[in-house]
């Protein structure tokens, strides 16, 4: 059965952090999975984490299983803070949420339950989105088509053209965006660029589909959720899949949540039962320990507000380092303005650099990024920050 077949590449992402590994020079830098790093180049188990874990261990009484939807307690704290509580609590039976296998399984689920429920639905995702959203979504088969996005030369986000686009998209078709932090390029929308998109949905029909995978490391936990709120409030149908991977830490916990709201109580009982079904033909039922550590933080206000304290740490390193970045490269004589690095948010932005490019500083200095030069900004430190700015400089300055 296996004799026939070869070997894929490695994953575009994810294959860097082993070429780092693998990479002997004592310069060698790491921008390419998107995790966060402090100042030493770890990635900590944030406090809250490490003290709600000691406290399941002292007080978990089964190992039981739950149920394909997962955590009750879980879905409802995620949903609160994803949508807020106020609204959330307006929302009522409007909405349903399943506790899902991190960000990627939500993301996999909601596509599953389209596709069973309508298959063959198109789907428009930015160009560029991040690279995992085509397997995730078109391999269960959905029909991926591109609106686009981000402008390479003025650093912003066409969005007049996004908008003629998806103009075309109407009702049973779905809009995938980025609920803020935008993964590659970090350019997100502002609020009048949200309140055109959820007018536009509410006119031609379609259907909103929100990856939040960064709530907390752009703005703030309810500044980022600005676009998700909005289209909940205004539109009778939305998708959300949200993630704890980055914001708690959690990431190899697979901890994340699929969210949908539609227009009424009748219609959310019967995703929800459509969704329990495949999600039992996919796993069965998600890991318990990441959502029960997420459940105990966000329902005790002493370990959330020092959750949410440790988060805005980690929110204002990332936005110093994006600053620091500029300064860097400005110091370096290069004729190119790298000021958009610090308008944009969360980890990513795009160096601007071409494919050639890149592979000369992953080759040459030991500088890993994706292709499109993508970097994770959160893997910068005060020790490698010169390094890397006068290492795209030298291979600017050769190009
Ligand atoms: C990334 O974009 O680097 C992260 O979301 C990690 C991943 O799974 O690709």
């Amino acid at each position: 059965m296996f004799d026939s077949l070869s070997p894929l590449p490695a994953d575009p992402i994810l294959g860097l952090s082993a070429a780092h590994r693998s990479d002997s020079n004592p310069r060698k830098i790491d921008l390419g999975v998107g995790v966060y790093k402090d100042e030493q180049g770890h990635t900590p188990v944030m406090r809250a984490v490490k003290t709600a874990e000691a406290r399941l261990l002292q007080n978990q009484v089964t190992k039981t299983y739950v149920s394909p939807a997962g955590s009750a307690t879980f879905n409802s704290l995620i949903a609160d803070l994803v949508l807020g509580d106020s609204l959330n609590k307006m929302l009522g039976d409007r909405r349903v949420t399943f506790q899902t296998p991190g960000g990627c399984g939500g993301l996999r689920l909601a596509a599953e339950f389209i596709q069973k429920v309508k298959p063959g639905s198109k789907i428009l995702v930015s160009d560029p989105t991040w690279a995992n959203h085509v397997p995730l979504l078109g391999e269960a088969g959905l029909q991926i088509e591109t609106y686009p996005y981000y402008d390479y030369n003025n650093h912003g986000i066409r969005f007049d053209d996004m908008m003629t686009r998806i103009s075309k998209a109407g009702v049973g078709d779905l809009v995938l965006l980025h609920g803020c932090c935008h993964n590659p390029c970090g350019a997100d929308l502002n609020q009048d660029q949200w309140q055109a998109v959820a007018a536009l949905a509410q006119k031609n029909g379609f259907t909103p589909f929100i990856d939040l995978a960064y709530q907390g490391l752009g703005d703030g936990l309810a500044d980022d959720s600005y676009g998700v709120r909005l289209l909940a409030e205004t539109l009778p149908e939305l998708i959300v899949v949200s993630s704890c991977s980055k914001n708690f830490g959690l990431y190899r916990e697979r901890t994340g949540a699929l969210t949908v709201i539609a227009d009424n109580a009748n219609a959310v009982q019967a995703a929800a039962s459509q969704i329990a079904s495949t999600a039992r033909g996919m796993y069965s039922m998600p890991p318990d320990h990441g959502a029960s550590v997420v459940a105990e933080i966000l329902a005790d206000s002493e370990l959330n507000s020092d959750w949410e304290q440790e988060l805005t740490e980690v929110r204002e390193r990332i936005n110093s380092l994006r600053s620091a970045l500029v300064t860097e490269l400005n110091k370096q004589g290069i004729d190119r303005d790298f000021g958009f690095i610090e308008q944009e948010k969360g980890m990513f932005s795009f160096l601007g650099l071409s494919v050639d490019q890149v592979q000369t500083l992953i080759n040459d200095y030991s500088i890993y990024l994706v292709n499109s030069s993508r970097i994770n900004i959160a893997g910068i430190n005060s020790s490698n920050i010169g390094y890397l700015a006068q290492s795209i400089a030298a291979v600017l300055k050769s190009s």
